[in-house]
């Protein structure tokens, strides 16, 4: 038996989505609280399955976690070492945050391997590489990796890749080392910057916030604090490609917009009709008339992450369009399954081409990852008939509560329980 979202299409929505806290930073916060090695309260944390798998490992290095509502309260002034081998480990990719953080601590740290979305190609080489700048011996022992951080030093990082987990575990390592530490070619996207701000608020000295060159003046003690995760980017941009497909009208609250400036750029082009005040955005459905090209980049480029959303946004319209994923070798899992519900996708070395057809029919469909299956949740709404999306365990790691807060703008969804024989 599987727990999976039944869909009934072409409903038009209504009413208010709020937005939950970032996945993608509150993953990077839970690990640097342990820096503190006092009291972290981190407020605005989305129960997503990722959330619990980093408490799981928490609690495996004897800290102690309470989370009460969207808040997290850390205290790890009890924190003890422990390789990090557990389960919880391989369950998301974010957990090689940790690496950094105990490498610094013990200056020895043995891991086991890390999850995470199967996207292609997602190597940890320019992790590896920015940890030997830094003085780290690495080696690779059957399926274990083996940091040796007895001689740590200050140092000068060239990322020849822009890489936000990279980036991070850089930051997290750099600030535990006396000395000035500078990191170039440096992800920049808010969650970065954000981690930055948290980590000043720790006690930690950090300049070049925002931009590609993080300057780092380790080795200071730091100390407990309270911190606001940001609304998440991605589920703004999801939500607001799902009021732009089926809404009469979609309020989204909670919305930064720098955020989200590159999809409401291409909203501009499409001439989507939205309009944003402070921090609520509303959309609408809008009758795309034309195609357009979209090159997936680094932040504050249109993020890798709405790609799949915004594939099946564009499968129903009148024009053809291209969408270049630059960032993963193999994010085209939903391309398949779009097909099969009567998209015309076609994808050429990281090109997917769209041409766009005036109806997608309901189907059982198959999620692999987390935004492909909830580029599936985005058809279903659009499809005419019944469609039943799989993955929901990649949507839970994400989204919080997507079928309730779909349900409350009277999307006819619902979560079911099937037997399909094959798991
Ligand atoms: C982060 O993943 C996000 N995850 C991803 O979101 C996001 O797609 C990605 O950044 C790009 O924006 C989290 O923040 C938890 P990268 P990350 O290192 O850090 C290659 C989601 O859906 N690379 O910036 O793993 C890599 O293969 C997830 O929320 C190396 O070659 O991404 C990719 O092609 C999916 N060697 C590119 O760089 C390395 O050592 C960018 O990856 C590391 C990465």
């Amino acid at each position: 038996m599987e727990e999976v979202i039944r869909i009934k299409g072409q409903k038009l929505l209504e009413g208010t989505i709020h937005i939950s806290g970032s996945k993608n930073l509150c993953v990077a916060l839970i690990p640097a609280s342990i820096l503190a090695r006092d009291v972290v309260v981190i407020h605005n944390i989305p129960p997503i399955s990722d959330v619990y798998s980093l408490v799981e490992i928490l609690e495996q290095l004897g800290i102690c976690v309470e989370y009460h509502q969207d808040t997290l309260i850390i205290d790890s002034s009890n924190v003890k070492y422990h390789d990090l081998d557990m389960p919880a480990m391989e369950r998301l990719r974010a957990s090689y945050y940790f690496y950094s953080v105990l490498l610094g601590m013990y200056h020895k740290v043995t891991a086991s391997g890390i999850g995470g979305c199967r996207l292609g190609e997602r190597p940890i080489d320019l992790h590896i590489k920015a940890f030997e700048q830094l003085g780290t011996k690495f080696q690779k022992q059957e399926n274990k990796y083996i940091f040796d951080g007895e001689n740590l030093h200050a140092g000068h990082i060239i990322f020849d890749k822009i890489s936000v987990g990279a980036t991070i575990n850089a930051i997290l390592l750099a600030i535990q080392i006396k000395g000035k530490t500078i990191i170039e070619n440096a992800a920049t996207e808010p969650e970065i910057t954000e981690l930055c701000k948290f980590l000043s608020k720790m006690g930690a000295t950090i300049e070049g916030l925002g931009t590609d060159c993080i300057v780092i003046k380790g080795g200071k003690t730091l100390h407990g604090t309270t911190f606001y995760n940001i609304p998440d980017r991605i589920e703004v941009g999801t939500y607001a490609l799902i009021g732009a497909a089926t809404a009469k009208n979609l309020i989204i609250k909670n919305v930064i917009k720098e955020h989200i400036q590159a999809l409401l750029d291409l909203f501009d082009i499409l001439e989507v009709d939205y309009s944003i005040k402070e921090n609520e955005l509303q959309v609408r459905k809008s009758k795309i008339k034309k195609g357009i090209i979209v090159l997936t980049a680094p932040y504050p480029g249109f993020p890798t992450d709405l790609q799949q959303p915004l594939t099946s946004f564009l499968a129903v319209n009148e024009g053809t369009s291209v969408i270049i994923e630059s960032i993963y070798t193999n994010r085209f899992a939903h391309i398949k399954e779009l097909n099969e519900m009567g998209a015309n996708i076609n994808v050429t070395n990281m090109n997917i081409i769209i041409h766009g057809v005036k109806e997608l029919r309901g189907l059982v469909v198959n999620g692999k990852d987390l935004r492909g299956a909830a580029s599936l949740v985005i058809a279903g709404l659009i499809a005419k008939g019944e469609t039943v999306v799989r993955g929901l365990e990649y949507i839970n790691r994400g989204y919080e509560n997507m079928i309730k807060k779909l349900r409350k703008v009277h999307a006819n969804i619902e979560l079911c329980i099937e037997d399909f024989g094959d798991n």
